[in-house]
């Protein structure tokens, strides 16, 4: 593969999913949404991009109230579309979900324990945390997970660590959700800071949103299921029906990409076939730049007059 930039291909390529929210018996959620086709969807452009996919990973929020069905679905919904990639699935407990049927219907054994595991994609650690408190929507950590979590990084990995938990370490726009946060956030700081932690790849709001947490970058994939707009009226919750989507983790040496992914239908208005990229890629990279880039190009001159040609 010819490099058309200045970087190197990413070594790890990854999907972020949240909150997919199942039902038992695919009821629909709040008897409005049909949570299973954006999922579907969503799987099946990422086996059309023909990327590299090694993990898939899904922070939480799996079943909106833990029926052993829904996980039974969501499992035959995404394992197969994971084998298809040859992809690891690393599934993250969010508080819809409940330790026992998620530990027996996602691992083969009920369990009341914290639902903490480390998934190996090569050189890259993932790292599922548990935040959620049996019986209540916030977040928190025990100590024996914090002590566990501070074992577990004492020893970096090759290409560094992604921390995947559903509660988000950040403030939330939404002021409400606010209520619902991860508590004693600086407890996992003091944890986290220094550590070959990468980035941490959270769900739990609804929307994609993006910060900073003890110096490590924090991706909030947006849902599956409905998504929450965060410019409703100031002090109201408003979740609505569009703009679900997923996220694509690119794992670079010195980089880490978190790139939105529709995960509804979308009508396409412009772009190009594989062919063409395989054309500039025989071009010397100064030929690519006069073919591609230069304003006045046959190739770029051809797209002016496509959009003034009226169809
Ligand atoms: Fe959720
Ligand atoms: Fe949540």
């Amino acid at each position: 593969m010819v490099q058309l930039g200045q970087f190197p291909p990413a070594r790890h390529v990854i999907a972020h999913i949240s909150d997919t929210h199942f039902l038992g018996a695919r009821r629909p959620l709040y008897g409005a949404v049909d949570t299973d086709p954006p999922l579907a969807f969503a799987l099946q452009l990422l086996e059309r991009s023909n990327l590299p996919i090694e993990a898939i990973v899904v922070t939480g929020d799996l079943a909106d109230l833990a029926e052993p069905d829904a996980y039974a679905r969501l499992k035959a919904t995404v394992e197969p579309a994971a084998a298809k990639l040859g992809a690891s699935i690393v599934w993250v407990m969010g508080n819809h979900d409940e330790r026992p049927a998620y530990s027996a219907g996602l691992f083969g054994e009920e369990s009341t324990a914290p639902q903490d595991r480390v998934e190996m994609i090569g050189g890259l650690r993932i790292i599922s945390l548990d935040s959620t408190v049996p019986g209540y929507h916030h977040g928190a950590l025990l100590d024996s997970q914090l002590e566990w979590l501070t074992e577990v990084l004492a020893e970096p990995a090759a290409d560094g660590t992604l921390l995947a938990m559903h509660h988000p370490p950040l403030p939330s726009p939404v002021e409400i959700m606010a209520i619902l946060e991860l508590q004693q956030m600086d407890r996992l700081a003091d944890v986290i800071r220094g550590t070959d932690v990468r980035a941490i790849l959270a769900g739990h709001l609804h929307h994609a949103m993006s910060g900073m947490f003890a110096g490590i970058p924090v991706s909030v994939a947006a849902a599956t299921c409905y998504t929450i707009d965060p410019s409703a009226p100031v002090g109201s919750l408003l979740g609505v029906d569009g703009a679900q989507s997923i996220n694509l983790v690119h794992v670079y040496d010195d980089q880490i990409l978190h790139s939105v992914v529709p995960a509804v239908e979308t009508r396409q208005v412009s772009g190009f076939p594989d062919s063409v990229l395989g054309a500039l890629a025989a071009m010397s990279p100064d030929d690519r730049i006069q073919a591609f880039s230069y304003k006045k190009s046959t190739f770029n001159l051809a797209e002016v007059e496509s959009s003034a040609a009226p169809e």
